[in-house]
Order: C-alpha cells, then structure tokens, then sequence
C-alpha cells in the first residue's frame, strides 16, 4: 500500500477517536483501527460503538455540495463520503472537472442561478444541508469583470438562498475569504475585524455574507462562514485534477519543473523580513475536514457563526521557494517584478476562535506536505 495513503488512514482513525468503518456497497465491509484502540477493546472486552454510530447516523443525511467539481468542492466531497454523509454535487463545470467528483457522489450539471432546478433538488433529495463553493475565484479577473463576480457570488448565493427558504432547508455552510479582509493593520487578523475588501472579488464574498446574515437573523437560517487564508496541497493519492494555476504553489511547481523560465515575484521591496508579500497557506485537506466538523456543529449554532481557516502563521514568498528548493531537490529560477497593484502585504489569520469553539486545528497545513501534494498532484512523482 502507499505510504502516505496508509498514513492519511493511520490520522483518519486517530481523528475520530481510534478506529474507522469503510463502506462497500453501502455496507461496512472493514474496520481500522489504531493499536491503542485494539488493546482498549481487548481490555475491556466490550466493543465500542459510539464511532460506528455515528459513522452510520451521517447515512441518513444527503449534503448538497455547489461547486463539488472544484478544487476545494471535491476535497470536501471525499471528506464528506468518508464520514458517512450522502452527498449530491451541483456544478456547471465552468472551472471545476466531473472526473474530480467522486464515484459515489450523485452529480447534477447545472448552475446556481437556476433556481428552479434547486427546488427540484431540494424535493428530490431531501437536502440535511447546503456546503455551497460555487463561485468565481480569480481576483484579477474580477478587477476586469466585476458584473461577473458580482453576479456568481453575491446574486447567485442569494438565490441559493432563496431556493433553501421556499424548501425550508436551514443548514448552510459558506466558503468565503480572506479576502472580505483586504488590507489590516492588526495580525493575525480575527474575525471581529472590520472587513475592507479592495477587491470585487472579495466585496462580492462580504455581500454574499450580509445576504447570508439576513436569511439567518430574520428566516431562520443556521449558518457557517468560513474565511478560508491561502487554500492549497492536493489530496493524498494525487488524484484531483487542479482547476487553476494562477496561486502561488502550483505556480512555483511550474518552476521547479521547468514548465515556466522563472518564478514571477511581485515586489521584493516590501516592509517584511524577506522583503516579499507574506501569506498564510492552509491545505486542502484541513478546510475540508472544518467542513466536516462544522455540520456536526451546526444544531448549536442559533443563527450565524464566521470562521476564520489558516494555521496562523506566515509564510513569505521566499520562504515557499527555499522549502519547495529543498524538498524537490530543484532549482526554481526567480524574476524580480514592481508590485502588483491590489496585493496585501501581510495577510494571516487569527485561528483561535475555531480551535477554542470547536477544537479544529489544521493537521496538514505544513509546507512539506502542502509542496510534497502538489507537486505529486501536478507531477505524479
Ligand atoms: N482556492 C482558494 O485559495 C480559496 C480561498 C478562499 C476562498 N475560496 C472559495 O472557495 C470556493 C471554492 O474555490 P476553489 O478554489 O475550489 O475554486 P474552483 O474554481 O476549483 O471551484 C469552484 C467550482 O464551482 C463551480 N461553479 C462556479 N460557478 C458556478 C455556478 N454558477 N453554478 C454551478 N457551479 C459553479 C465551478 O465549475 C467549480 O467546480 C469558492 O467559493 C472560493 O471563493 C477559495
């Protein structure tokens, strides 16, 4: 077996408390579990079964995943169906890929606007909750078409609102970003900060927030924010196909592989220890497991909470070259460019409203893991 694949089972079992179930054919067919928990089931000569339960009591919950074809989407997806949910991925393959949605997730093209189609959904498929990612994510892009962002972001997860409220579904977990922050002087940056978007993208992210807010002080919504930092890594085993390549990770793998000349950096002048923008790059694997969390959460939750993700500390441009230098055993030629208008200098998140509510922490988010996926993600070494 794979290496790294046995150690993702080995953190899974410890996860959830020493031991976990896998399905075939909707049926448990293999339980692992850790030494630890062998020996305490052999001690006590009692099985316990509270793991297996629950394993079995997400059976009867069907998640509506937008945007489950996308990078994060997808991820999710296989978090999802591990931990027992059912789940039904809605998404217009606009960037995301139908070979990324998992076999056991039941997949409906179509788009967010289409409200008729959601309250088709929501009937059909008796929907517990709503994890919706479907949006437009390139930051540039929105400077140049902001109708677009606004539309896709804002208008379209109130339509997706709109569609929950007529069907009385009232679960809602939201992938918004860092972004909503813009510039702060404050870091690590908590969620009680004033939001000062500099961006449509992320202004489109804070209206769709306002909007979701409404639905849940005023219609009785319960609802997650999260603010995801800098998403990246790929799964284990590689296997998700990206839908972008315009974040800096996929970008410097590029340049250890000889696909580009160089490195593009923007602004070596900055007032930071390296002089290069710093960011805070939290993997796929951990927004993905919040999620997981977060509708187990959800029942306490009266109206609305916002998260922040990231691992609440920075990493600068430079620093993400040497790792990836020294991990690939690879040369990753640099060239030095002005500023790019609209980037942050700083920008980390304040993760400790998460860990002290709920206990999260990332678990996957070092750099060695984040450049070791990718790069297996990318490059299949
Ligand atoms: N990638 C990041 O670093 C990052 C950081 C912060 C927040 N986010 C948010 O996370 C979410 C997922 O981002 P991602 O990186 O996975 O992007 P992605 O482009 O890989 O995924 C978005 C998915 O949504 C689908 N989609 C887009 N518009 C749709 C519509 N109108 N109807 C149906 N499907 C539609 C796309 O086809 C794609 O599969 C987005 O909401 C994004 O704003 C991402």
């Amino acid at each position: 077996m794979d290496k790294a694949y046995l150690q993702e089972l080995i953190k899974e079992a410890e996860r959830r408390g020493g031991g976990l179930v896998i399905n075939q054919n909707d049926k448990p067919a293999v339980v692992i579990m850790t030494v630890d928990k062998y020996n305490q089931i052999l001690a006590d000569k009692t099985m316990p079964q509270t793991q297996t339960e629950d394993f079995h009591s997400n059976n009867n919950k069907t998640i509506l995943v937008t945007g489950g074809a996308g990078y994060i989407g997808s991820h999710t997806c296989r978090e999802l169906i591990k931990a027992g949910y059912s789940v039904v991925v809605l998404d217009n393959l606009s960037t995301g890929k139908k070979q990324n949605i998992p076999p056991e997730a039941k997949f409906i093209e179509g788009d967010t606007a289409d409200k008729n189609l959601l309250l088709k959904i929501f009937t059909d498929e008796h929907i517990y909750a709503v994890l919706h990612f479907a949006a437009s994510i390139e930051v540039e892009e929105s400077v140049r078409e902001p109708q677009k962002y606004l539309q896709n972001n804002a208008l379209n997860t109130a339509n997706v609102l709109a569609a929950m409220a007529e069907s009385k579904v009232k679960n809602f977990i939201f992938s918004s970003t860092a972004a909503v922050y813009g510039d702060q002087s404050l870091m690590p940056i908590p969620e009680t900060a004033r939001a000062k978007p500099n961006n449509p993208y992320g202004y489109a992210k804070f209206v769709a927030e306002k909007i979701i807010k409404y639905h849940a002080q005023f219609m009785g919504l319960k609802a997650v924010i999260f603010r995801y930092f800098n998403a990246c890594g790929c799964d284990f085993d590689g296997t998700i196909v990206p839908t972008h390549h315009s974040h800096l990770i996929p970008i410097v793998m590029q340049a250890a592989a000889g696909d580009i000349q160089a490195l593009k950096v923007y602004g070596n002048d900055y007032n930071t220890p390296d002089h290069t923008c710093v960011r805070d790059y939290v993997h796929v694997l951990d927004i993905a497991r919040a999620h997981v969390v977060a509708l187990e959460k959800l029942d306490g939750i009266e109206t609305f909470e916002v998260f922040n993700i990231g691992t609440g500390t920075g990493e600068s441009v430079l620093d993400v070259v040497n790792a990836a230098k020294e991990i690939l055993k690879k040369d990753i030629p640099l060239e030095f460019l002005a500023r790019r208008p609209g980037d942050s200098v700083i920008t980390v998140a304040d993760n400790r409203k998460i860990s002290q509510a709920w206990g999260f922490k990332p678990e996957f988010s070092d750099l060695e893991t984040i450049i070791k996926t990718t790069w297996r993600q990318m490059y299949h070494e």
